[in-house]
């Protein structure tokens, strides 16, 4: 499969890469900096320009995503805006307009996390974007075109990940950021939609 895979140069998204790689696919990389295509999935001109240069592709995979960590009571309206923009704007963005140009029976595979079932303190930005992007997944199965699919990946923390992190998810336990790839090769290669894949 051809398959165009944003947040490319990321912790999660090498990990993509390579498990994708292994498989035989052939990947377009995008990202800001660093991958084929340069794009800032946060805005939509900038989607537009990433599925033209990209051409037709059968699957879009997603392992892009930013949102503000702050104590709740710190939080101002520019955070909570940019927290659903960084992570789920930019996510029902990328199928929004890739439903569009992917092939009829393309799959998308977005990324949310942990916290949408468990919060943390100065989490609750992930935890807005995580939850709405889950359950847009969900909405979204019964709306796609054709054949298209879509599933989500709802990894724990990384392992590789617990030295940025280590703080905030003190107790959980991390889960190699493979087996969140293996997660993106299963949606990509099977047949079902509206998943969210729990990896924890
Ligand atoms: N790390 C963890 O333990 C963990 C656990 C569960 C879920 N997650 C989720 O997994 C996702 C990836 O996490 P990560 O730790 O791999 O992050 P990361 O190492 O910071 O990588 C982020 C990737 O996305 C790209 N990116 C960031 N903002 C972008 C934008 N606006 N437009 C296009 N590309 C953009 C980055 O490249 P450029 O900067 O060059 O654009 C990079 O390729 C996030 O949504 C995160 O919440 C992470």
């Amino acid at each position: 499969m051809r398959i165009l895979l944003a947040g490319a140069t990321g912790t999660l998204g090498k990990a993509v890469h390579e498990a994708l790689r292994a498989r035989g696919h052939e990947i377009v990389t995008a990202s800001r900096k660093g991958s084929d295509i340069s794009v800032d999935i946060t805005e939509p001109e900038s989607i537009r320009a990433m599925y033209e240069k990209a051409g037709r592709v059968d699957a879009v995979a997603n392992a892009a995503g930013w949102v503000p960590w702050k104590p709740l009571t710190e939080l101002g309206p520019d955070d909570v805006l940019a927290g659903l923009r960084g992570k789920a704007f930019s996510q029902v963005e990328l199928v929004r307009q890739g439903a569009a140009s992917a092939a009829e029976d393309a799959s998308f595979t977005l990324v949310t996390g942990v916290l949408s079932r468990d919060p943390v303190l100065t989490g609750s930005m992930a935890s807005l974007a995580n939850g709405a992007i889950e359950a847009f997944v969900r909405a979204a199965a019964i709306e796609l075109p054709h054949r298209q699919r879509i599933n989500v990946v709802s990894p724990t923390v990384f392992t590789e990940s617990m030295p940025a992190y280590g703080e905030i998810f003190v107790g959980f336990q991390p889960v190699p950021v493979a087996a969140a790839a293996r997660a993106y090769v299963r949606s990509i290669e099977g047949r079902q939609t509206g998943r969210v894949y729990v990896v924890e």
